[in-house]
């Protein structure tokens, strides 16, 4: 089986600043450093190195090639990523402050250039033992779920960065939302506790699987048996978060779909999360699947 995820390819540019800019003020950063990511980039390195076969779609420029060489070493099938040399590859902008959070401004570039054909060629090979990951970063998302539904592709969305457009989505065709609490409350409508919400979402979306990462308090999943799991966040040092939900979305589908019980898979996915802020970066911070499986040994000695 086969994890397509059509997404963003992203060259980040990372500033280290002591506060984020202010409206109206001029701040110098202590470093500046450019990482290879993008939701959808950072997501299929998660998934390849938590052991899933991954085939990434997506668009980028010439000045993109290297990250798809990378995605390569990294043993994910490239085939589907059109270059487009008149295209600038879509780049974020991301503050770091000195506790790691991160403020981050996109610029979609060629991402937005994938057309409806494309994604359809892609995805021709695709069946029901697959799953099509999408995120919000991408031009094409509606018709790239349509087209795996007809397939009986199974669908999995992490809606972020989250907008209105996520609304229009055919949603009743996804079997696995994968959001944090704000995007929760977005979907939802309802902004309550994080119990409520996921029943809500569960009352929504009764045929899928809701994931709600909740910062410090873990996550939570329901199943549509409606089967309850948890896991804790586990404490450490962060340095940078960019791509901690990447972490958790790539570690947490690769795990379930290796045969692993959503609650394995949520501890799994929460313990690479956790490693990938103490590094700098997004896609580089992502763990390999031993370093994961050692470090949680250690954590439940
Ligand atoms: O989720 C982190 C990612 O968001 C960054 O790598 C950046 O490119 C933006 O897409």
């Amino acid at each position: 089986m086969y994890i397509y995820n059509f997404g963003s390819i992203n060259i980040d540019y990372v500033y280290k600043v002591d506060h984020f800019v202010r409206p109206g003020e001029t701040l110098a950063c202590s470093s500046v450093t450019s990482f290879a990511g993008g939701k959808g980039y950072n997501q299929t390195i998660a998934l390849a190195r938590a052991g899933a076969s991954v085939k990434h779609i997506g668009t980028i420029g010439s000045d993109g090639r290297g990250m798809v060489e990378t995605l390569t070493q990294e043993g994910v099938d490239v085939s589907n990523i059109a270059v487009v040399p008149d295209l600038q590859t879509g780049h974020a902008i991301i503050q770091v402050v000195p506790d790691g959070q991160n403020s981050i401004i996109v610029a979609a570039g060629a991402n937005f250039a994938t057309g409806r054909e494309f994604v359809e060629k892609a995805l021709k090979t695709a069946s029901s033992k697959d799953f099509l990951l999408v995120q919000n970063e991408t031009s094409c998302v509606a018709e790239a779920i349509e087209i795996a539904r007809q397939q009986n592709v199974k669908v999995a969305l992490n809606p972020s960065p989250m907008d209105k457009k996520i609304l229009e989505l055919p949603l009743d065709k996804v079997d696995c939302f994968l959001v944090n609490e704000e995007e929760a409350f977005s979907l939802s409508g309802f902004k309550d506790a994080p119990e409520s919400v996921l029943g809500k979402l569960h009352l929504q979306f009764p045929d899928a699987c809701v994931i709600m990462t909740l910062g410090s308090d873990g996550v939570i999943a329901i199943e549509p048996t409606g089967a309850v799991s948890r896991a804790d966040a586990y404490k450490v040092n962060a340095v940078d978060t960019t791509a901690a939900g990447d972490t958790f979305t790539g570690y947490f589908l690769a795990s379930v779909t290796n045969g692993e019980s959503v609650k394995e898979a949520l501890e799994i996915a929460s313990a690479a999360a956790a490693i990938s802020v103490t590094r700098p970066g997004a896609s580089p911070s992502i763990p390999y699947k031993k370093e994961v499986l050692d470090w949680l040994r250690m954590q439940r000695k």
